[in-house]
């Protein structure tokens, strides 16, 4: 039987995207961003301003004095660093569920999130990104499609993996023959429903390249290649492993070798156990749930 049924009524059940993060990814790429603006954003929920503070007095910005205010992490980090961790941190509400049908640990989904997000900011540094600032949210959202398919794709584990083996498809590709939908486009659909900017809603719907015209767009293919080096740094794989699609005309774009791969692993390497303060930040917050089954 279909499951697209009950996948449908789940993503009517879906919970509103938090207003906090909602509210950061309208000033994202914003030229200027005042003090006043942000503190309109968070002003509402403490718990955010505690989160900046905490990250923003962590190893990961080896900052040398210590934090005490918005005002002053504004001015030491400036707006952007500021917004992704207040995205960040809002987000974490939506990730609070485990994700049984790709990971086997309960913060499996939101450790691979952030992991997306460390890694796709480094590359639009490394890369010089025009749209760099929207790399780090587009890496925490990639997959939130996951959030609800999760439990689908539990209930169809066996038969996915079998589409794998026998067929030789990528996980997504056999998502998609045997529930009739991937995690991409349920997230792209999630994206429409929470009216995210269209580059981001984009980004979340073609991830996997599954569009040929996907191959044109620089963000999509950074988020790939971010998600591809996720994998092959090895960290919490998840189920799905490594059944993921690897296109070699991506490397080409960027114009990269497979040395330069190994540069970013080992940077990303050097980022890691200073970034664990990010995947504490689920921990710390617990927010709405998410209606896996209508
Ligand atoms: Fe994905
Ligand atoms: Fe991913």
């Amino acid at each position: 039987m279909s499951l697209i049924p009950q996948i449908l009524r789940s993503l009517k059940n879906l919970p509103p995207f938090p207003m906090v993060a909602q509210r950061a990814l309208l000033l994202v790429n914003k030229a200027e961003v005042s003090i006043q603006e942000l503190v309109d954003v968070v002003k509402f929920d403490p718990a955010i301003t505690a989160n900046i503070l905490r990250i923003a007095n962590s190893a990961y910005f080896g900052l040398r004095r210590e934090i005490h205010s918005l005002n002053q992490a504004l001015l030491l980090l400036g707006t952007q660093e500021l917004l992704k961790i207040i995205i960040a941190s809002g987000a974490t509400r939506l990730f609070g569920n485990a994700a049984p049908g790709y990971f086997a640990e309960q913060q499996g989904l939101w450790r691979h999130s952030v992991s997306c997000a460390l890694m796709a900011d480094l590359l639009a540094r490394e890369l010089t990104l025009a749209e760099g600032n929207l790399c780090f949210t587009a890496g925490i959202l990639h997959d939130i499609g996951k959030v609800v398919l999760s439990l689908f794709v539990d209930q169809k584990f066996a038969q996915i993996m079998e589409v794998v083996e026998v067929q030789g498809e990528p996980f997504h590709k056999a998502e998609k023959i045997v529930l009739g939908v991937d995690h991409a486009e349920i997230g792209g659909e999630m994206a429409r429903i929470w009216d995210f900017p269209d580059r981001l809603r984009q980004v979340i719907k073609h991830h996997h390249l599954n569009h040929p015209e996907s191959l044109g767009d620089e963000m999509v293919l950074l988020i790939y290649l971010a998600d591809l080096l996720v994998l092959m740094f090895g960290q919490n794989l998840g189920r799905e492993g490594l059944a993921y699609a690897a296109y070699p005309e991506v490397l080409n774009r960027f114009n990269l070798k497979e040395r330069d791969l190994e540069k970013f692993l080992l940077h990303f390497g050097s980022l890691w156990d200073d970034a664990q303060v990010f995947f504490g930040l689920l921990g710390n917050d617990h927010g709405l749930q998410c209606a896996h089954r209508g």
